[in-house]
């Protein structure tokens, strides 16, 4: 941690770490199963099997890569759809017939789905983007190249699509909305430092990161 962070984020860091440490110590009640998982996705694959396809709500964008997404972070999303945390309603309508079972196969097989190993390193940023990264502290939490998230319930957010990356970052500062947002104690301190412009700065660079998200197409799955 850099003695450089805000007290905003030096908080959110520290509360972040007090997190995992509590998640590690909770047992993991189910198992996800690949191969029953692979059956599942099948009610998944018309949206994130196909590439570069496109969502329209709130606004047009890519729908996220999920596969090499990490299986503890998946869980964990579609949980929040499911409880309201994030109001996206296609994805809502869709985490709601899902059991747990059915969320930690599918979660098992779209993490076995990653792409090559992230390099370690970061690719250089421009000065400005230099600095967002540094008063967001992104690596603290999403790791040293930002595919190496400190606890499995957080994203991998290299290499994800630009224009997703931006609807997200703008959703967690989005309250009182019924069908926009995403209510988050962590990501919502941070995403809230930041203007539309940086965070569409933020988004672009995390984009050209190489990372281990891919979208897998339909062919590929039978
Ligand atoms: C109708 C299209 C559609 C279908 C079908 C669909 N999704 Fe999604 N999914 C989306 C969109 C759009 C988002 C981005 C929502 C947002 O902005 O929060 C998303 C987001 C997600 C996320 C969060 C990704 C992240 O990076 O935070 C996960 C996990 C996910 N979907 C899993 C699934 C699974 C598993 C299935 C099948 C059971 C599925 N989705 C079916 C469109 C779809
Ligand atoms: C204190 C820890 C922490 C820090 C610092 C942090 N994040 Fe996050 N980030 C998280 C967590 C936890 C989530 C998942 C939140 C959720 O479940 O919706 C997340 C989610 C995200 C997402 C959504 C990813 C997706 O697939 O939907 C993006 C984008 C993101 N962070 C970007 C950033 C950027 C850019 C920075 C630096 C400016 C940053 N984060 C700093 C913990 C952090």
């Amino acid at each position: 941690m850099t003695p450089m962070l805000n007290p905003i984020v030096r908080t959110l860091v520290a509360a972040a770490t007090l997190f995992v440490a509590a998640m590690s110590a909770q047992a993991q009640g189910v198992t996800g199963d690949v191969e029953a998982g692979h059956k599942k996705a099948e009610m998944c694959i018309g949206c994130h099997g196909i590439k570069g396809y496109q969502n329209s709500f709130p606004e047009i964008h890519k729908v996220p890569m999920i596969s090499g997404q990490s299986a503890g972070y998946i869980v964990s999303a579609l949980k929040a759809y499911n409880k309201g945390d994030r109001k996206h309603p296609s994805m809502r309508g869709i985490a709601g017939s899902l059991s747990e079972q059915d969320m930690a196969d599918l979660a098992a097989f779209y993490a076995s789905q990653s792409g090559p190993a992230a390099p370690e390193a970061l690719p250089a940023a421009s000065a400005d983007v230099s600095a967002l990264l540094q008063k967001g502290a992104c690596v603290s939490c999403h790791g040293a190249n930002l595919s190496k998230p400190i606890d499995p319930s957080y994203p991998k957010v290299a290499g994800q699509h630009a224009d997703y990356l931006y609807v997200a970052l703008k959703a967690y500062t989005v309250e009182g909305n019924k069908v926009i947002g995403r209510s988050n104690g962590i990501m919502g301190g941070i995403a809230k430092q930041f203007s539309h412009d940086e965070m569409r700065a933020l988004a672009k660079y995390l984009a050209t990161v190489p990372g281990e998200l891919q979208t897998v197409p339909q062919s590929r799955f039978r």
